[in-house]
């Protein structure tokens, strides 16, 4: 494992590795244990767009590592006035021993990483969010004690997130079910990958269905970040797409509710919901940390 580009170049022995390595670090935090795994490395963190968690926790985590964070926002960048990805990647591996970035396509990171010569981590694109769905692997198996088996049921967009969790839930031998509007499905080559397994993966426009016996039950956003001129447009194509106790009575009685965050509390999920779950949704937000610091020491120490 060179770079943490998108789940699907994860074997199911590498994300096992990351979850047992984060787990462990966990363990180390909560006792006091030091765990400078990355002295003297310096990790830039290239942002282009928001964000609250992701920066945090890479930022601390890395400090938790012995090592120092940089914060690199695209609008001091020169790669926010149009200094190509190859220069840049260039330049800045004779600086870091690694980069996180959060942009918008996906190529970009690929190039950052066809182009320098440090790990890469994707900290969000259009296209996936691999360390969220890490840190949710984590969170489940820490709640239900495994992962083998279980039933993920996400209700929504079929965007960055359901793209990450289809591949990284189904690699792991959950089985999966999908409920978005036809127009809001995820990508071919999503949808392609999960057809490889068979009756382990289904797909359909009645969040209804697809909560049927679920172990856990996951949501995002109706528009992420750079969609917001549609918002509009999509309140009323997701309408009815919500997590809420009508959909939880289909579920399985103990299962439990995960959402990256930020929650846009009655679109996708209801209060009562959100506030009934809070509790396995703050440690998966906590879990950011102990995932990342796993990838992060699997790629830079
Ligand atoms: N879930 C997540 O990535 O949060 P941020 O956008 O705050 O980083
Ligand atoms: N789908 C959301 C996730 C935010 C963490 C977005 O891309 O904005």
């Amino acid at each position: 494992m060179k770079h943490l580009l998108k789940m699907l170049d994860l074997s199911t022995e590498e994300i096992t590795e990351i979850l047992d390595l984060a787990d462990q670090l966990k363990y180390e935090l909560k006792h006091g244990i030091p765990h400078p795994h990355l002295k003297g490395k310096t990790l830039g963190m290239i942002f282009q767009k928001a964000s609250t968690r992701t920066r945090v926790s890479f930022e601390t985590g890395m400090y938790q590592l012995g090592g120092y964070p940089l914060f690199l926002s695209s609008n001091d960048l020169q790669i926010g006035r149009g200094e190509p990805v190859q220069d840049t990647a260039r330049v800045l591996s004779r600086y870091l021993s690694g980069i996180m970035i959060r942009t918008f396509e996906q190529k970009e990171v690929e190039d950052l990483a066809k182009y320098g010569n440090i790990p890469i981590i994707n900290g969000l694109t259009d296209f996936c969010h691999p360390c969220q769905v890490l840190a949710d692997l984590m969170t489940i198996r820490e709640f239900k004690g495994k992962l083998e088996g279980l039933k993920m049921c996400f209700i929504g967009d079929g965007n960055n997130m359901a793209n990450s969790l289809i591949v990284g839930c189904l690699k792991v031998g959950m089985s999966v079910s999908i409920a978005c509007p036809d127009d809001y499905q995820p990508p071919k080559e999503i949808l392609d990958f999960a057809a490889g397994y068979g009756d382990k993966f289904s797909m359909t426009n009645s969040p209804k269905e697809a909560a049927k016996g679920a172990d856990v039950l996951i949501t995002d956003v109706w528009a992420s970040m750079g969609q917001e001129g549609e918002a509009e447009k999509r309140k009323q194509a997701f309408a009815g797409y919500q997590i809420n106790d009508e959909l939880m009575a289909l579920a399985n009685a103990d299962a439990m509710v995960l959402h990256c965050l930020p929650a846009h509390r009655e679109e996708e999920i209801t209060e009562k919901v959100f506030e009934a779950h809070a509790k396995e949704i703050f440690e998966e937000a906590e879990n950011r940390l102990h995932a990342q610091k796993a990838v992060m020491v699997k790629l830079m120490a």
